[in-house]
Protein backbone atom coordinates (compact mmCIF):
# COMPACT_ATOMS: atom_id res chain seq x y z
CA UNK A 1 0.00 0.00 0.00
CA UNK A 2 1.58 3.43 -0.40
CA UNK A 3 0.64 5.75 2.04
CA UNK A 4 -0.52 9.26 1.80
CA UNK A 5 -1.37 12.53 3.84
CA UNK A 6 -3.92 13.70 2.55
CA UNK A 7 -4.10 17.98 0.98
CA UNK A 8 -7.71 17.28 -0.41
CA UNK A 9 -10.19 15.29 -0.97
CA UNK A 10 -13.37 14.82 -3.35
CA UNK A 11 -16.82 14.39 -3.27
CA UNK A 12 -18.41 11.65 -5.89
CA UNK A 13 -21.99 10.77 -5.71
CA UNK A 14 -21.55 7.30 -4.52
CA UNK A 15 -19.50 8.59 -0.87
CA UNK A 16 -22.83 10.58 -0.52
CA UNK A 17 -24.57 7.55 -0.76
CA UNK A 18 -22.07 5.34 1.62
CA UNK A 19 -22.77 8.17 4.29
CA UNK A 20 -26.47 7.59 4.16
CA UNK A 21 -26.29 3.85 4.21
CA UNK A 22 -27.90 3.96 0.47
CA UNK A 23 -24.81 2.23 -1.44
CA UNK A 24 -24.80 -1.04 -2.76
CA UNK A 25 -21.82 -1.67 -0.26
CA UNK A 26 -22.23 -0.94 3.07
CA UNK A 27 -19.54 -0.85 4.91
CA UNK A 28 -19.58 -1.78 9.00
CA UNK A 29 -19.94 1.11 11.19
CA UNK A 30 -17.91 3.20 12.20
CA UNK A 31 -15.92 3.72 9.08
CA UNK A 32 -14.61 6.87 7.39
CA UNK A 33 -15.64 7.75 4.05
CA UNK A 34 -13.67 8.94 0.90
CA UNK A 35 -12.49 7.68 -2.41
CA UNK A 36 -10.67 9.96 -3.76
CA UNK A 37 -7.36 11.88 -2.61
CA UNK A 38 -3.97 13.72 -3.04
CA UNK A 39 -1.77 15.09 -1.36
CA UNK A 40 2.09 13.68 -0.54
CA UNK A 41 3.50 9.81 -0.44
CA UNK A 42 4.51 9.01 3.14
CA UNK A 43 5.88 5.80 2.35
CA UNK A 44 5.04 3.59 -0.55
CA UNK A 45 6.54 -0.30 -1.27
CA UNK A 46 9.72 -0.60 -3.08
CA UNK A 47 9.24 -1.36 -6.86
CA UNK A 48 6.19 0.67 -6.50
CA UNK A 49 7.03 3.65 -8.47
CA UNK A 50 6.68 6.08 -5.82
CA UNK A 51 8.48 7.76 -3.09
CA UNK A 52 8.33 9.35 -0.07
CA UNK A 53 7.31 13.23 -0.72
CA UNK A 54 5.99 12.52 -3.95
CA UNK A 55 2.97 14.70 -4.59
CA UNK A 56 0.43 12.20 -5.62
CA UNK A 57 -3.85 11.88 -6.77
CA UNK A 58 -5.28 8.74 -5.54
CA UNK A 59 -8.52 6.29 -5.28
CA UNK A 60 -8.45 4.91 -2.08
CA UNK A 61 -9.84 1.48 -1.78
CA UNK A 62 -9.31 -1.41 0.60
CA UNK A 63 -11.62 -4.39 0.81
CA UNK A 64 -13.47 -3.24 3.88
CA UNK A 65 -13.70 0.03 2.98
CA UNK A 66 -13.64 1.22 6.52
CA UNK A 67 -10.73 3.54 6.07
CA UNK A 68 -10.78 5.84 3.11
CA UNK A 69 -9.84 9.61 2.32
CA UNK A 70 -11.45 11.71 4.54
CA UNK A 71 -8.67 11.42 7.12
CA UNK A 72 -5.01 12.87 7.53
CA UNK A 73 -3.63 10.14 6.11
CA UNK A 74 -4.96 7.46 4.06
CA UNK A 75 -3.63 4.51 1.74
CA UNK A 76 -4.17 2.94 -1.42
CA UNK A 77 -2.98 0.65 -4.08
CA UNK A 78 -0.03 1.44 -6.40
CA UNK A 79 -2.05 0.83 -9.55
CA UNK A 80 -4.53 3.34 -8.12
CA UNK A 81 -2.10 6.21 -7.65
CA UNK A 82 -0.54 8.41 -9.50
CA UNK A 83 1.78 11.53 -10.08
CA UNK A 84 0.55 14.61 -10.09
CA UNK A 85 2.13 17.78 -12.22
CA UNK A 86 4.11 19.57 -10.42
CA UNK A 87 2.05 22.57 -11.60
CA UNK A 88 -1.31 20.94 -10.52
CA UNK A 89 -3.24 22.03 -7.37
CA UNK A 90 -4.05 19.57 -5.15
CA UNK A 91 -7.80 20.22 -4.95
CA UNK A 92 -7.62 19.57 -8.82
CA UNK A 93 -5.36 16.45 -8.35
CA UNK A 94 -8.62 15.24 -6.24
CA UNK A 95 -11.16 16.35 -8.45
CA UNK A 96 -9.07 14.32 -10.99
CA UNK A 97 -8.50 10.75 -11.26
CA UNK A 98 -12.42 9.59 -11.23
CA UNK A 99 -14.25 11.56 -13.07
CA UNK A 100 -11.71 11.31 -16.23
CA UNK A 101 -10.61 7.58 -15.71
CA UNK A 102 -14.10 7.12 -16.27
CA UNK A 103 -14.85 9.46 -18.95
CA UNK A 104 -11.92 7.93 -20.52
CA UNK A 105 -12.66 4.07 -20.48
CA UNK A 106 -16.67 4.84 -21.00
CA UNK A 107 -16.58 6.93 -24.10
CA UNK A 108 -13.15 5.61 -25.93
CA UNK A 109 -12.46 2.08 -24.78
CA UNK A 110 -16.44 0.89 -24.32
CA UNK A 111 -18.11 3.21 -26.36
CA UNK A 112 -15.41 3.89 -29.58
CA UNK A 113 -16.04 7.57 -29.50
CA UNK A 114 -14.62 9.13 -32.77
CA UNK A 115 -14.29 12.77 -33.90
CA UNK A 116 -17.30 14.08 -35.89
CA UNK A 117 -19.44 11.91 -34.27
CA UNK A 118 -22.40 13.49 -31.79
CA UNK A 119 -22.52 12.60 -28.04
CA UNK A 120 -25.22 12.95 -25.06
CA UNK A 121 -23.89 13.69 -22.26
CA UNK A 122 -26.84 13.78 -19.20
CA UNK A 123 -26.14 15.50 -16.05
CA UNK A 124 -23.53 17.74 -17.99
CA UNK A 125 -23.18 19.76 -14.99
CA UNK A 126 -22.07 17.01 -12.41
CA UNK A 127 -18.73 15.48 -11.60
CA UNK A 128 -18.77 12.73 -14.34
CA UNK A 129 -20.99 14.96 -16.69
CA UNK A 130 -18.57 17.42 -16.61
CA UNK A 131 -15.26 15.23 -17.69
CA UNK A 132 -17.40 13.93 -20.55
CA UNK A 133 -18.24 17.39 -21.29
CA UNK A 134 -14.61 18.16 -21.90
CA UNK A 135 -13.72 14.77 -23.29
CA UNK A 136 -16.25 14.76 -26.08
CA UNK A 137 -14.97 18.32 -27.24
CA UNK A 138 -11.59 17.01 -26.89
CA UNK A 139 -12.06 14.19 -29.29
CA UNK A 140 -13.73 16.06 -32.00
CA UNK A 141 -16.91 15.47 -31.23
CA UNK A 142 -20.18 17.62 -31.26
CA UNK A 143 -21.44 17.90 -27.72
CA UNK A 144 -25.00 17.92 -26.65
CA UNK A 145 -25.64 17.87 -22.74
CA UNK A 146 -28.49 17.89 -20.98
CA UNK A 147 -29.36 19.64 -16.99
CA UNK A 148 -31.56 19.39 -13.91
CA UNK A 149 -31.91 23.52 -14.09
CA UNK A 150 -31.50 26.87 -15.97
CA UNK A 151 -27.93 27.60 -14.21
CA UNK A 152 -26.78 23.84 -14.57
CA UNK A 153 -27.41 24.52 -18.65
CA UNK A 154 -25.05 27.80 -18.06
CA UNK A 155 -22.17 25.38 -16.75
CA UNK A 156 -22.35 23.14 -19.04
CA UNK A 157 -21.91 26.04 -21.83
CA UNK A 158 -19.51 26.92 -19.75
CA UNK A 159 -17.48 23.73 -19.98
CA UNK A 160 -17.82 23.47 -23.72
CA UNK A 161 -21.02 21.54 -24.86
CA UNK A 162 -22.06 22.85 -28.10
CA UNK A 163 -25.54 22.56 -27.52
CA UNK A 164 -27.39 22.55 -23.65
CA UNK A 165 -30.73 21.83 -22.71
CA UNK A 166 -32.85 22.09 -19.30
CA UNK A 167 -34.10 18.40 -19.11
CA UNK A 168 -36.68 19.38 -16.38
CA UNK A 169 -38.53 22.58 -19.35
CA UNK A 170 -37.40 20.85 -22.54
CA UNK A 171 -37.57 17.53 -23.98
CA UNK A 172 -34.57 16.11 -24.63
CA UNK A 173 -35.22 13.64 -27.07
CA UNK A 174 -37.04 16.51 -29.92
CA UNK A 175 -33.87 18.93 -29.35
CA UNK A 176 -31.12 16.23 -29.37
CA UNK A 177 -33.31 14.78 -33.55
CA UNK A 178 -33.04 19.04 -34.13
CA UNK A 179 -29.65 19.24 -33.31
CA UNK A 180 -28.70 16.01 -35.68
CA UNK A 181 -31.16 16.27 -38.16
CA UNK A 182 -33.23 13.54 -37.14
CA UNK A 183 -30.53 10.92 -36.56
CA UNK A 184 -29.73 11.03 -33.17
CA UNK A 185 -26.74 10.86 -30.93
CA UNK A 186 -23.82 8.03 -31.61
CA UNK A 187 -22.77 8.28 -27.80
CA UNK A 188 -25.19 8.75 -24.66
CA UNK A 189 -23.42 8.99 -21.95
CA UNK A 190 -25.66 8.42 -18.85
CA UNK A 191 -25.12 8.80 -15.17
CA UNK A 192 -28.87 9.18 -14.47
CA UNK A 193 -31.31 6.08 -15.49
CA UNK A 194 -34.61 5.74 -14.83
CA UNK A 195 -36.58 7.41 -17.15
CA UNK A 196 -33.55 9.16 -18.68
CA UNK A 197 -32.22 5.96 -20.00
CA UNK A 198 -35.71 5.47 -21.40
CA UNK A 199 -36.04 8.73 -23.28
CA UNK A 200 -32.66 8.32 -24.30
CA UNK A 201 -33.24 5.12 -26.33
CA UNK A 202 -35.58 7.48 -28.46
CA UNK A 203 -32.76 9.51 -30.02
CA UNK A 204 -29.88 7.21 -30.43
CA UNK A 205 -28.59 7.09 -33.51
CA UNK A 206 -28.60 3.89 -35.98
CA UNK A 207 -25.26 1.98 -34.79
CA UNK A 208 -25.35 4.31 -31.54
CA UNK A 209 -23.62 3.32 -27.91
CA UNK A 210 -25.47 3.73 -24.79
CA UNK A 211 -23.19 3.95 -22.15
CA UNK A 212 -24.15 2.85 -18.45
CA UNK A 213 -22.49 5.26 -16.03
CA UNK A 214 -24.74 5.47 -13.12
CA UNK A 215 -28.51 5.79 -11.55
CA UNK A 216 -28.39 8.65 -9.55
CA UNK A 217 -32.26 9.03 -10.47
CA UNK A 218 -32.83 6.04 -7.97
CA UNK A 219 -34.22 3.89 -10.92
CA UNK A 220 -32.37 1.03 -12.24
CA UNK A 221 -34.10 0.54 -16.15
CA UNK A 222 -34.91 -2.57 -17.29
CA UNK A 223 -35.29 -2.08 -21.40
CA UNK A 224 -36.92 -4.65 -23.19
CA UNK A 225 -34.30 -5.30 -25.47
CA UNK A 226 -36.28 -5.95 -28.42
CA UNK A 227 -35.45 -2.01 -29.42
CA UNK A 228 -32.01 -2.33 -29.36
CA UNK A 229 -32.51 -5.10 -31.59
CA UNK A 230 -34.72 -3.46 -34.01
CA UNK A 231 -32.82 0.27 -33.71
CA UNK A 232 -29.37 -1.34 -34.15
CA UNK A 233 -28.01 0.58 -30.97
CA UNK A 234 -25.52 -0.81 -28.11
CA UNK A 235 -26.18 -0.15 -24.45
CA UNK A 236 -22.80 -0.76 -23.05
CA UNK A 237 -21.88 -1.44 -19.57
CA UNK A 238 -18.97 0.55 -17.33
CA UNK A 239 -18.27 0.04 -14.19
CA UNK A 240 -14.38 1.51 -14.16
CA UNK A 241 -13.14 0.50 -10.50
CA UNK A 242 -13.09 -2.64 -12.53
CA UNK A 243 -10.30 -1.82 -14.30
CA UNK A 244 -8.19 -2.05 -11.27
CA UNK A 245 -8.69 -5.11 -10.72
CA UNK A 246 -9.11 -7.16 -13.80
CA UNK A 247 -7.32 -4.66 -15.91
CA UNK A 248 -5.10 -2.44 -14.41
CA UNK A 249 -1.92 -2.31 -17.36
CA UNK A 250 -4.54 0.22 -18.74
CA UNK A 251 -4.80 3.15 -16.51
CA UNK A 252 -1.59 4.22 -16.74
CA UNK A 253 -2.16 3.99 -20.69
CA UNK A 254 -5.59 6.57 -19.69
CA UNK A 255 -3.72 8.09 -17.30
CA UNK A 256 -0.99 9.28 -19.77
CA UNK A 257 -3.77 10.32 -22.00
CA UNK A 258 -5.67 12.58 -19.43
CA UNK A 259 -2.17 13.93 -18.38
CA UNK A 260 -1.57 14.91 -21.93
CA UNK A 261 -5.30 16.81 -22.43
CA UNK A 262 -4.62 18.39 -19.08
CA UNK A 263 -1.00 19.59 -19.84
CA UNK A 264 -2.55 21.21 -23.51
CA UNK A 265 -5.37 23.10 -21.45
CA UNK A 266 -7.80 20.53 -23.20
CA UNK A 267 -9.30 19.07 -19.65
CA UNK A 268 -9.44 20.64 -16.51
CA UNK A 269 -11.41 20.02 -13.20
CA UNK A 270 -14.24 22.24 -12.48
CA UNK A 271 -13.79 22.79 -8.96
CA UNK A 272 -17.26 24.56 -7.91
CA UNK A 273 -17.21 24.18 -3.89
CA UNK A 274 -14.32 24.00 -1.06
CA UNK A 275 -15.38 22.90 2.45
CA UNK A 276 -12.79 22.92 5.06
CA UNK A 277 -12.43 18.62 6.22
CA UNK A 278 -14.41 19.40 9.59
CA UNK A 279 -16.97 20.51 7.35
CA UNK A 280 -17.69 17.24 5.27
CA UNK A 281 -20.88 16.42 6.08
CA UNK A 282 -22.27 19.56 4.60
CA UNK A 283 -20.16 19.10 1.26
CA UNK A 284 -21.86 15.39 1.13
CA UNK A 285 -24.96 17.35 1.64
CA UNK A 286 -24.69 19.29 -1.12
CA UNK A 287 -23.97 16.35 -3.72
CA UNK A 288 -26.95 14.29 -2.30
CA UNK A 289 -29.25 17.01 -2.81
CA UNK A 290 -28.49 17.42 -5.90
CA UNK A 291 -27.37 20.83 -5.14
CA UNK A 292 -23.88 21.08 -6.44
CA UNK A 293 -22.17 21.46 -10.03
CA UNK A 294 -18.63 20.05 -11.15
CA UNK A 295 -16.56 18.78 -8.01
CA UNK A 296 -17.26 20.27 -4.63
CA UNK A 297 -13.66 19.38 -2.43
CA UNK A 298 -12.45 18.79 0.89
CA UNK A 299 -9.24 21.36 1.00
CA UNK A 300 -6.75 21.41 4.45
CA UNK A 301 -6.00 24.41 3.12
CA UNK A 302 -9.25 26.21 3.76
N1 LIG B 1 -19.60 3.56 -13.76
C1 LIG B 1 -18.55 4.03 -13.12
O1 LIG B 1 -17.47 3.47 -13.17
C2 LIG B 1 -18.74 5.27 -12.31
C3 LIG B 1 -17.63 6.03 -11.87
C4 LIG B 1 -17.87 7.22 -11.17
C5 LIG B 1 -19.18 7.60 -10.87
N2 LIG B 1 -20.22 6.80 -11.30
C6 LIG B 1 -21.61 7.16 -11.03
O2 LIG B 1 -21.95 8.30 -11.80
C7 LIG B 1 -23.02 8.97 -11.19
C8 LIG B 1 -22.71 10.45 -11.09
O3 LIG B 1 -21.70 10.64 -10.13
P1 LIG B 1 -21.13 12.11 -9.84
O4 LIG B 1 -20.12 11.95 -8.75
O5 LIG B 1 -20.78 12.77 -11.11
O6 LIG B 1 -22.42 12.82 -9.22
P2 LIG B 1 -22.83 14.36 -9.19
O7 LIG B 1 -21.68 15.26 -9.45
O8 LIG B 1 -23.59 14.55 -7.93
O9 LIG B 1 -23.82 14.47 -10.40
C9 LIG B 1 -24.98 13.72 -10.41
C10 LIG B 1 -26.08 14.48 -11.10
O10 LIG B 1 -27.14 13.57 -11.37
C11 LIG B 1 -28.30 14.31 -11.60
N3 LIG B 1 -29.47 13.69 -10.98
C12 LIG B 1 -30.55 13.26 -11.65
N4 LIG B 1 -31.45 12.76 -10.81
C13 LIG B 1 -30.95 12.89 -9.57
C14 LIG B 1 -31.44 12.56 -8.28
N5 LIG B 1 -32.65 11.99 -8.10
N6 LIG B 1 -30.65 12.84 -7.21
C15 LIG B 1 -29.44 13.39 -7.36
N7 LIG B 1 -28.91 13.71 -8.59
C16 LIG B 1 -29.67 13.47 -9.67
C17 LIG B 1 -28.04 15.71 -11.03
O11 LIG B 1 -27.85 16.57 -12.13
P3 LIG B 1 -29.10 17.36 -12.76
O12 LIG B 1 -29.71 18.14 -11.64
O13 LIG B 1 -28.48 18.18 -13.80
O14 LIG B 1 -30.03 16.30 -13.27
C18 LIG B 1 -26.73 15.58 -10.29
O15 LIG B 1 -26.01 16.77 -10.28
C19 LIG B 1 -23.24 8.29 -9.84
O16 LIG B 1 -24.31 7.36 -9.95
C20 LIG B 1 -21.94 7.55 -9.61
O17 LIG B 1 -22.10 6.44 -8.76
C21 LIG B 1 -20.01 5.68 -12.01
Amino acid sequence: MVRIRVRAAAINFFDALMVAGQYQTKPELPFVPGSEVSGEVLSAPSGSGFAAGDRVMAVVANDSLRSGGYADETSALPPAVALMPDAMPFEEGAAFRIIYQTGWFGLFRRANLRAGETILVHAGAGGVGSAAIQLGKAAGATVIATAGSDEKVEVCIKLGADHAINYQTQDFVEATKQITGGRGADVIYDPVGGDVYERSTKCVAFEGRIVIVGFTSGRIPQPPLNHALVKNYSIVGLHWGLYLRRAPELIPVAAKALMDLYAAGKIKPYVSARFAFEDAPAALRSVADRKSTGKVILSTSI
